[in-house]
């Protein structure tokens, strides 16, 4: 008698503490860094999205059209030049993939000091 109350107990707690588990991948999913997630995209797409090479820039594009273009390259039929990104996307959730557009539509597409400099 006692014994068996002792494992119920001990099941008991157990399932507590794996409900307790399951909960806190949850709550912090909600909440991230979409630096983190832009720094990924920089070494393709140049520092803030501005590319000095021939991979398109994506800083200051209107976050729909980035998140049209993002969405596009997860969907089952990327477009059919893609040859990356519609790999690279995949890790991304759309909760992601919404931050990324917004956070790069809001870099002005050249910087500062590069306009000052085609002034001359
Ligand atoms: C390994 C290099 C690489 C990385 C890293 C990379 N991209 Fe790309 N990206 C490309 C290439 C190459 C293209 C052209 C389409 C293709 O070939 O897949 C492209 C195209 C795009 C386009 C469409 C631009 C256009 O005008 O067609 C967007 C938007 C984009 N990338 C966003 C991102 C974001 C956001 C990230 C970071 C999460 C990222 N890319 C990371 C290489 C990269």
């Amino acid at each position: 008698m006692h014994i068996v109350s002792r494992v119920a107990r001990k099941a008991a707690a157990l399932s507590a503490l794996v409900a307790g588990i399951a909960l806190l991948p949850a709550a912090a999913q909600s909440t991230f860094d979409v630096t983190v997630q832009a720094a990924a995209c920089a070494s393709c797409h140049g520092t803030d999205g501005r590319s000095p090479g021939s991979i398109p820039s994506i800083a200051g594009r209107p976050e729909a059209v980035l998140l049209g273009q993002l969405k596009a390259f997860k969907s089952d039929s990327p477009p059919a030049n893609t040859t990356i990104m519609n790999r690279l996307v995949k890790g991304f959730s759309d909760e992601e993939l919404t931050a990324l557009a917004q956070h790069f539509s809001n870099i002005p597409a050249q910087a500062p000091s590069a306009q000052e400099g085609q002034k001359k």
